[in-house]
């Protein structure tokens, strides 16, 4: 048994369930520290393929919240100068970390194409995934 394919099929089912249980929830996705270098490598994804398989920290709204640790909820991603555009129909972004031993080892990342869409709740319920994430790997 592959257990890298096993985790990587979970995290597909897990942003497909979210994808279709959230309407505004539009593409959801995993990014992963690559290594030991300094850049996110794109994971298990739904939704429209993107170009930015790889980010360097720092860069977007994701390589922030890898050097961050922190939640960042982007009500308007065009209100952000440090954004990287994966599509044109993308309103908001919101990016949660993901912690093993304390350790940012990753994040997950979504989409939505309706404007400021994410509540605190939004927050609260993808740090409870994100936990049962870091549980899996
Ligand atoms: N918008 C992200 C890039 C990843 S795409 O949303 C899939 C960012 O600014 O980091």
């Amino acid at each position: 048994l592959n257990k890298k394919k096993t985790i990587d099929e979970r995290l597909l089912k897990i942003c497909e369930l979210l994808e279709a249980s959230i309407n505004y929830y539009n593409w959801v996705g995993f990014y992963f520290k690559n290594g030991d270098k300094e850049e996110l490598k794109l994971g298990p994804y739904v939704g429209a393929p993107t170009d930015h398989t790889i980010i360097p920290f720092g860069k977007g709204i994701c390589g922030q919240v890898a050097v961050s640790n922190q939640n960042f909820v982007v009500p308007d991603v065009a209100a952000q100068d440090n954004y990287i555009a994966c599509s044109i129909t993308v309103k908001a972004e919101i990016v949660i970390p993901i912690f093993v031993n304390g350790e940012n080892i990753g994040q997950i990342d979504i989409d939505s194409n309706t404007p400021d869409p994410f509540t605190e709740a939004d927050e609260r319920f993808l740090e409870f995934v994100c936990k049962k994430v870091s549980e899996m790997l």
